[in-house]
């Protein structure tokens, strides 16, 4: 019987705008690789394998608060071990702690036979979001879980829908700088007025619509946020500009990716990624601040689980 096995699971782009805590895709890369292994005893243990410094207690640790709510689902002989070596680092943007919890809770799904759903999964991964930031968000954790874009119609009860999106290069630009998620989600205003609210659901319901029907111009002229936008994008520098520039090259627009610093700018061509991806480095040099660029297609699989399982 299987008792270990490797997993990758992707980093993410969550709000893809308009659509904060609900919408969000995977990204082919940069991805995480976790090594999980089952064992006859209950318990977590987690070994760190990169320099990022994160907790190895299980309950402080965000794939270890995952599997720690899978196991009280789980007989009282079942435990797992899991040796995680992240590439995406905390703090980015773009989903690092998504990526720990939902690799942890896919693979040892796959070890146990895959009895628990999609939906499951992503239940479980959200007590490590919750370690992470302090709020049980699953707009990371649904594309990495089910692949490609996905929707969150309903917290409670979950209710995930995938949606369907045509060809789409991603340009991200990740300054070297940390926004922690729960300080971005802090500063944002706890009341909306209705005239912005009604701007931003015909947005969400235009990007859904134009994703769904491979309208790029209706993705395009439906990548507006009245509401998060503008209170988040003063913790990073160069953010209009880099917007700004990036449509004039030709994206179909962008914005902050999840709770910043990076940021994601969606291109129906690659070399229009490939001219976005400069314009970020041009930006950077000039402003004295590090940043990385990565350019992926949306990953329609989500966390890959290794075609060759070690077997025992
Ligand atoms: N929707 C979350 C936020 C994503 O914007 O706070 C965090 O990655």
């Amino acid at each position: 019987m299987k008792n270990e096995i490797t997993v990758y699971p992707p980093a993410t782009v969550a709000n893809v705008v308009c659509g904060f805590d609900v919408l969000g895709f995977a990204l082919e890369s940069p991805c995480d690789k976790m090594l999980v292994r089952l064992v006859p005893r209950r318990g977590v243990t987690i070994i760190n394998k990169d320099d990022f410094d994160l907790p190895p207690e299980p309950e402080k640790n965000v794939a270890g608060a995952a599997l720690l709510a899978m196991l009280k689902e789980l007989p009282d002989d079942i435990g797992f071990e899991v040796e995680s070596t992240k590439s995406i680092k905390p703090g980015s943007g773009i989903g690092s702690s998504a990526a720990s919890a939902s690799g942890a809770v896919v693979g040892a799904n796959h070890l146990l036979g895959n009895r628990f759903s999609n939906t499951d999964l992503v239940r479980f991964a959200m007590s490590g979001e919750e370690v992470a930031s302090g709020v049980k968000h699953a707009d990371n954790l649904a594309p990495c879980i089910y692949g490609g874009v996905t929707l969150i119609r309903s917290m409670d009860p979950l209710d995930i829908i995938k949606l369907d999106a045509p060809p789409l290069y991603v340009t991200i630009t990740h300054p070297q700088i940390e926004v922690k998620t729960s300080d971005a989600r802090q500063i944002l205003k706890k009341q909306i007025l209705l005239t912005d609210a009604i701007k931003q659901w015909g947005n969400i319901a235009g990007l859904v619509a134009g994703l769904m029907k491979g309208d790029y111009a209706l993705i395009s002229r439906s990548l507006v946020d009245v509401l998060i936008e503008p209170v988040r994008s003063i913790l990073i520098p160069g953010f209009d500009e880099i917007k700004r520039r990036s449509k004039e090259a030709g994206a179909l627009g962008g914005g902050i990716s999840g709770s910043g610093p990076a940021m994601f700018m969606l291109c129906k061509e690659e070399g229009t990624a490939r001219q976005v991806a400069e314009v970020g480095k041009e930006v950077y040099a000039k402003i004295g601040l590090p940043c990385l660029t990565y350019q992926s297609r949306i990953n329609p699989e989500g966390v890959r689980v290794s075609r060759e399982p070690v077997l025992s």
